[in-house]
Order: C-alpha cells, then sequence, then structure tokens
C-alpha cells in the first residue's frame, strides 16, 4: 500500500479521548519494549512518528496515528512490565484492555512478540482472548536481525507450540526490513474485509 500522508492525531489517556471519526482501526499490541512503535515506524517509513526508547515503558497513552485520512494505526502501551504480573487485566493498562473489547472499528490486532524470548503467560491469556472474542490478529516476531537464520526458526517453532493455535508467526526487522511485505498484506486485506459501513458520527 502507498502511504501518501502520515499524521499523529493524539495521545489518549481515556476513552473520551478516543478520536470520533469512525474509520478502520489496526492496533499493535505486545510485552513492554518488544517494538511495537518500531513497527509502526518502519511500515510507514517516517523515523520517530511513535516514540521509541530502549527504557521498557514509554508508551503510556492509545496513540492514534492517521493514514491516508482513511485508516488509523493505534500504538498501546506494552503489558507485563508491572512488578508482579498476574493477568492482563491486573497489569496492563484497563484502557487497552478497553479498547480492545469496545472499539467496533478494530479490524486487525497485531501481536508482537521478541522473537528471541518464549512467548509469556500474558501472551497466550492475550492469544486466548483474541481467539475466544473473534477479534481477527496476526502474529509478528520483532527484532529477527538479532537471530542466526536457525534460531530464528527454531525459536518461531518454539513460540507457534506456547500460543497453542497453530497460527502464523511473521518474521520481522526494523533494522532490515524483513517481514514489511508480509505485514502490509495483512493489513490491506484487513482494512479490505471490513463490510460494517463506517461513516463520521
Ligand atoms: P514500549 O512502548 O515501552 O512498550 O516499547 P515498544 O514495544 O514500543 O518498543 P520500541 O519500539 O520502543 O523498541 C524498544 C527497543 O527495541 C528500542 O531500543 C528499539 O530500537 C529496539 N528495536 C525494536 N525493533 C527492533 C528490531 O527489529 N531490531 C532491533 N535490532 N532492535 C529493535
Ligand atoms: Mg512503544
Amino acid at each position: 500500500m502507498k502511504i501518501t500522508s502520515t499524521e499523529f492525531v493524539k495521545s489518549a489517556f481515556a476513552e473520551a479521548h478516543w478520536p470520533r471519526l469512525r474509520l478502520p482501526e489496526v492496533a499493535f499490541l505486545g510485552r513492554s519494549n518488544v517494538g511495537k512503535s518500531s513497527l509502526i515506524n518502519t511500515l510507514l517509513g517516517v523515523r520517530g512518528l511513535a516514540r521509541t526508547s530502549s527504557t521498557p515503558g514509554r508508551t503510556q497513552s492509545l496513540n492514534f496515528f492517521l493514514l491516508n485520512q482513511k485508516f488509523f494505526f493505534v500504538d498501546l502501551p506494552g503489558y507485563g512490565y508491572a512488578k508482579v504480573p498476574r493477568s492482563i487485566r491486573e497489569t496492563w493498562g484497563d484502557m487497552a484492555t478497553n479498547y480492545l473489547a469496545k472499539r467496533e472499528q478494530l479490524v486487525l490486532s497485531i501481536h508482537i512478540l521478541d522473537s528471541r524470548h518464549d512467548p509469556t503467560q500474558l501472551d497466550v491469556q492475550l492469544r486466548e482472548w483474541l481467539s475466544a472474542n473473534a477479534k481477527p490478529h496476526l502474529t509478528v516476531a520483532t527484532k529477527a536481525d538479532k537471530l542466526s537464520a536457525n534460531e530464528l526458526q527454531r525459536n518461531l517453532r518454539r513460540a507457534r507450540q506456547t500460543l497453542g493455535d497453530g497460527g502464523e508467526i511473521v518474521a520481522y526487522s526494523a533494522v532490515t526490513g524483513a517481514g514489511r511485505p508480509r505485514v502490509w498484506r495483512a493489513i490491506s486485506e484487513a482494512l479490505d474485509r471490513l463490510t460494517i459501513p463506517l461513516a463520521k458520527s
């Protein structure tokens, strides 16, 4: 897809601040520091559009980016950064879970893993929740450039087993651009699938 315009619209700390425009949205979610914001920047080819950091917990609100005046990318805060994680609901901001549960125009959730590490219990819970609630999702394993081809294949196999649904995991690198065409294809398909007519409210 050709991106002709990118615009940071807002950082929402409360539901009342979610954009009123009823346009399709693609959400980026995963543990703190896995590379959600970097994935957004490199998919769009705009350095620094979404704030990134080597310190976990950089993104603390829902950040909405309007693309081509037609759809949004939504950068969510990472989960699993609390000291004693117990469940997604307790450790990950209510903001994020509330958004996922309620947002009607959410057409695709991109669940991001760090390809170096096994998915955590929170990743498994998130996956189960997405499946149980019939939310279309795509799993992306980032930082693939940090592993050899063999290590990557081994880790992807293990991650598939841990997540337990046998679904595809796209290997991605914000450094080399590997996986970028595959992720865009999934986004385009999700945008095309949207059948509910969305109008400005
Ligand atoms: P939070 O907002 O804190 O939850 O983090 P995030 O998931 O948005 O991660 P972010 O994009 O800020 O990236 C975290 C760190 O990982 C940064 O130092 C990035 O430069 C680095 N990083 C992200 N993606 C890649 C990648 O594909 N390869 C490499 N080598 N580094 C990456
Ligand atoms: Mg971030």
